[in-house]
């Protein structure tokens, strides 16, 4: 294909599309699918050539010529290009960007799954959190400036900015936030994470002798080839849908409480497990899903690869018929028992060929997939077709609003034999 335009040149758009990762999307003179970051679909643009590729090119915003009515003025100081890359949709209002995510997830299950959504072809996306997308993250992971102080890092870049306060944490953490700004010597990573009930932890990685934190928080501190030392309780506790939960500084929890109900909601009807079904919950961290199937009749296997994971779900899960079994997936465990239902949440890459034929082999009726990249999930989401199951249902949750993360709770049926 020749290319009609090249780096540095300025062209002007209309966009039409949105991809993976949070770019507008239109068509260069040439046909060539052109990506524009902090642009919206709809616009009509004026933009600067960054990168002229073969098959597509991504340029960088000059002008809005025309304005989608969805384009709403950012809500944090730090939001914008060569600013904080945490955010890159808080230009846009949040029910168009639930809407857009929704296209995501259905796009990438076409284009890499090759499976059409159920239904209309449209995946609806539910908008827990609070409705301005403020004020709903219960963790947040930091990096570390040379004078110490907590920064995220710039959109597109490796480089450090500086954070005072960030406007999606829940208002618990704001304080906990200033107490823990800076400071900081010998450390490479910061996690914090605060419960429902305002308690407030963090889990620091160091990169050789570990360093007194500068802060009265409790703190996991790691360094490598170190066991981690922990001073006091670094639990947390929260409060999920009436269900008390800890969580170790060093375990997974989900980002926000609102989407963390609505993921057990969803997953309890997906799953429809019957009295005395047996469910498999692979990636369980602290026992989120587990606990709530069980409570719902179901002896449930919940396999994690987490040390302290495993230690907090066994605490969540007493009195429960749950049975928590630490385990890599990467080489799945032998199951003696019929399986009724198999459940899986695993991180951002997926689960992957090996843990999908596993499960295929167990043969449930029900899968259950919740996923944070509709790109993974859509590859893992062929290999259960080809296997024999089909997509019955599936819900977009805006768990991440002003970001381009997406979650995605699916669920999939055994073909009748
Ligand atoms: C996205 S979290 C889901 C946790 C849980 N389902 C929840 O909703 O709170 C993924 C979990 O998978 C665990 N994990 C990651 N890789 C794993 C692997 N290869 N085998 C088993 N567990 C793994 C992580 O420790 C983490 O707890």
């Amino acid at each position: 294909m020749t290319s009609v335009t090249s780096g540095g040149d300025i062209v002007e758009l209309t966009l039409d599309g949105f991809a993976h990762g949070g770019a507008a999307v239109g068509r260069l003179p040439d046909r060539r699918a052109c990506f524009v970051a902090y642009a919206i679909p709809g616009e009509r643009v004026r933009v600067r050539i960054t990168d002229d590729r073969r098959r597509w090119a991504r340029a960088t915003l000059v002008d809005v010529l025309e304005a989608s009515p969805d384009r709403v003025t950012p809500p944090c100081p730090l939001f914008g290009p060569d600013r904080c890359g945490g955010c890159t949709l808080q230009h846009i209002a949040p029910a168009r960007q639930a809407q857009l995510l929704g296209g995501v997830i259905a796009d990438q299950l076409r284009r890499i799954g090759h499976i059409e959504v159920p239904g209309d072809g449209t995946v609806e996306v539910l908008r827990p959190n609070p409705a301005d997308g403020l004020g709903y993250r219960s963790r947040a992971r930091f990096t570390v400036t040379r004078s110490g102080r907590l920064a995220f890092r710039k959109a597109r870049s490796h480089d450090p900015i500086v954070i005072d306060d960030c406007p999606l944490l829940v208002p618990a953490a704001h304080d906990l936030l200033a107490r823990v700004a800076a400071g900081w010597r010998r450390v490479t990573q910061v996690a914090l994470q605060v419960g429902t009930d305002g308690t407030g932890t963090l889990a620091v990685r160091t990169n050789g002798r570990p360093a007194p934190p500068p802060t009265d928080v409790p703190t996991v501190v790691q360094a490598r080839n170190r066991p981690a030392h922990r001073d006091r309780d670094t639990h947390v506790r929260y409060e999920v849908d009436g269900r008390r939960f800890v969580a170790d500084a060093t375990s997974f929890f989900q980002a926000s409480v609102p989407a963390a109900e609505l993921l057990v909601d969803l997953v309890r009807r997906f799953t429809a497990v019957q009295p005395d079904a047996r469910v498999i919950d692979c990636y369980a961290g602290v026992g989120l899903f587990s606990v709530a199937l069980a409570a719902d009749g179901a002896h449930v296997t919940a396999i994690e690869a987490s040390a302290t994971a495993c230690a907090d779900a066994r605490t969540n899960c007493r009195r429960l018929p749950v049975t928590v079994v630490r385990r890599d997936l990467a080489s799945p465990p032998e199951i003696d028992h019929p399986v009724d239902a198999v459940v899986l949440d695993p991180p951002r890459i997926g689960a992957g060929a090996e843990v999908m034929s596993w499960i295929a082999a167990l043969g449930p009726v029900r899968v259950t997939y919740i996923s944070c990249d509709p790109a993974t999930f859509a590859r893992d989401a062929a290999m259960l077709v080809a296997a024999g199951y089909r997509l019955a249902r599936i819900v977009g949750i805006d768990q991440f609003t002003h970001t381009r993360h997406v979650e995605l709770v699916a669920g999939f049926e055994r073909h009748p034999q």
